[in-house]
């Protein structure tokens, strides 16, 4: 079991990581998620993700906006530490990033948007203005949800089955059925798969 033993060790070395991202910049970050989630710079603070996600590099999540409803937008009006306001009065929108969610090279996240559903993927370069339900696939900007990845009692029970909390030794030992949506239909869920039409839904 070579490739468990890696992973263990992956989570062991990131395990800190994940605490001090957690302790001082409020990003949570589940297990096995990985990649430009790791840029403090460009996810905002209160941001929750959950286990398995890929970020592409470039992914930026903003929470607050400048506020174009005042005589200026400049931040003089709500970064207390210019000197001049006692208090940031902006509304801050966090976004909670389900499992299993993979976000494509610059995509960016919007503040009106409060959740990426479990299982979605956004495509590279996109702006997400709304939010993404889950196990489907958002392109463009704004984004649009073109397709989703399973027929929906396949997505629903996959929901049901949340199978990103079983244990990793489950997970692992099974990486065949992973990449077999029927086998892992027959082995693990309650309905079929059957594939759908792979045509764009826009
Ligand atoms: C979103 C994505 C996964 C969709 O892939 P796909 O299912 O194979 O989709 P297709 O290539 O069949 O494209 C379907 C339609 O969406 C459009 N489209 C696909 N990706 C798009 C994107 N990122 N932005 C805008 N439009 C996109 C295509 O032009 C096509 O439009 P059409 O139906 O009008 O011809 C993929 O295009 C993508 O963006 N991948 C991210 C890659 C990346 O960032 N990798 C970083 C390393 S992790």
């Amino acid at each position: 079991m070579r490739l468990l033993k890696k992973f263990r060790k992956n989570e062991l070395d990131t395990f800190y990581l994940r605490k001090l991202f957690k302790q001082f910049y409020d990003i949570e970050i589940g297990p096995y998620s990985y990649g430009g989630c790791f840029d403090v710079y460009n996810i905002a603070p209160g941001t929750k993700i959950g286990k398995f996600c890929s970020f592409a590099s470039g992914v930026m999540v903003i929470s607050t906006n400048h506020d174009p409803t005042k005589i200026t937008t400049h931040p003089f009006l709500f970064k207390p530490y210019l000197g001049v306001v006692k208090e940031d009065f902006r509304v801050v929108r966090n976004v909670h990033i389900g499992n299993d969610v993979w976000i494509g090279q610059n995509a960016i996240i919007l503040p009106s948007v409060s959740s990426i559903g479990d299982g979605a993927v956004i495509g590279a370069g996109a702006v997400v203005t709304k939010d993404v339900p889950p196990y489907a696939i958002a392109v463009g900007a704004p984004a649009r949800v073109i397709k989703y990845r399973f027929d929906q009692p396949t997505i629903d029970n996959l929901l049901e089955t949340k199978w990103w909390d079983w244990s990793e030794k489950k997970i692992f030992e099974n990486w065949q059925d992973f990449l077999d949506p029927g086998k892992f239909s027959k082995h693990f869920l309650k309905v079929n798969y059957h594939e759908i039409e792979k045509k764009s839904i826009r």
